[in-house]
C-alpha cells in the first residue's frame, strides 16, 4: 500500500494584510517516482489553488524551484519523496525577498550581485563581426565551463551563515563567478580591479570557510576550490597593498 505523505508548507502572502505566517498541512497519496514538482502541482490542482511556488524547467537547470526541504535548501524538481520520511516540511529560501508561500525573488538578488561584480568580459577590443572566432584551448574552455554551470538557484546563499547575518555579502555564487572571469584570458581586468570587488568583508574575507555552500550546491560546482584559491590570491594582494601604503605614509 502506498504511503500517505504529510506535507507541511509555509504559508504567507506579504501583499495581503490579513495573511499571517503559518504552516499548513496537506495530505497526499504517494505514487511511484513522485517528486516534489509533481506533488506540489497535484496539491495546487486538487486541494488548494492559492498555493504559491515556482517551477520552470522541471529538469534541474533553471534554478527556480529551490526551497528548504526538511531543513536543507534543495531543488524541488530534483527531489523524490521516496527519499524522505512520511513528513515533509517545505519553507521558502531564507536570504531572499519573499513573494509568497514558497516563492522568493532570487532574480533581483542575482541582478544586483551581477552588477556589483560587473559580470561580463571586460575588453577594449572592438567587436568585429567579420573576424574569425578566436580559439581557446579546450582544457581552459572546460575549466571555465565547469564554473559557468551555476544555475543561480540561490541554495548556497540560503545555506550560508555569513549571507544570513550580513546583507550584501556576495557569497559563494559571486566568488565562483569572479574565479570564472579571472580564468578567462579575454577579460583584461587587473588583479587589483578584482581585489576592489571581492577583497573585503562583503567578499572573500567575510567567508568563514565552513563550506555549507559546497555541500548544498545541486550542481556540484567545486566551490571549495574557488574559495581557497581566491582567499590565497586576495590575501597576497592585501599584504602587498598594506606594504605599499605603509611605505608611502
Ligand atoms: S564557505 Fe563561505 S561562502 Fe560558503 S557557506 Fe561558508 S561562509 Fe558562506
Ligand atoms: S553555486 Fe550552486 S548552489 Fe549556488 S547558485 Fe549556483 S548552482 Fe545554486
Ligand atoms: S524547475 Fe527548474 S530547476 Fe527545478
Amino acid at each position: 500500500m502506498s504511503r500517505i505523505l504529510e506535507i507541511n508548507i509555509f504559508r504567507y502572502n506579504p501583499e495581503d494584510p490579513a495573511s499571517v505566517p503559518r504552516m499548513q498541512t496537506y495530505y497526499l497519496e504517494e505514487t511511484p517516482n513522485l517528486n516534489l514538482f509533481i506533488a506540489l502541482n497535484r496539491l495546487k490542482e486538487e486541494q488548494d489553488p492559492s498555493l504559491m511556488f515556482d517551477f520552470c524547467c522541471r529538469a534541474a537547470i533553471c534554478g527556480a524551484c529551490a526551497m528548504v526541504i526538511n531543513g536543507k535548501p534543495q531543488l524541488a524538481c530534483k527531489t523524490k519523496t521516496k527519499d524522505f520520511p512520511n513528513q515533509i516540511n517545505l519553507m521558502p529560501l531564507p536570504g531572499f525577498k519573499l513573494i509568497g508561500d514558497l516563492c522568493v525573488d532570487t532574480g533581483s538578488w542575482f541582478r544586483i550581485m551581477n552588477e556589483k561584480l560587473e559580470a561580463w568580459v571586460h575588453t577594449n577590443k572592438e567587436f568585429d563581426p567579420e573576424a574569425e572566432e578566436e580559439r581557446m584551448e579546450n582544457s581552459l574552455a572546460e575549466q571555465i565551463y565547469e564554473l559557468d554551470r551555476c544555475i543561480e538557484c540561490g541554495c548556497c546563499i540560503a545555506a550560508c551563515a555569513t549571507a544570513q547575518m550580513r546583507s550584501g555579502f556576495l557569497g559563494a555564487v559571486a566568488l565562483n563567478r569572479i574565479a570564472r572571469f579571472i580564468l578567462d584570458p579575454r577579460d583584461k581586468r587587473s588583479e587589483q580591479q578584482y581585489f576592489e570587488i571581492i577583497g573585503t568583508d562583503q567578499g572573500i574575507f567575510g567567508c568563514m570557510g565552513l563550506l555549507a555552500c559546497e555541500d548544498i550546491c545541486p550542481k556540484n560546482i567545486p566551490l571549495q576550490d574557488q574559495l581557497g584559491y581566491l582567499r590565497k590570491k586576495m590575501g597576497v594582494l592585501a599584504v602587498k597593498n598594506y606594504l605599499f601604503w605603509k611605505k608611502r605614509s
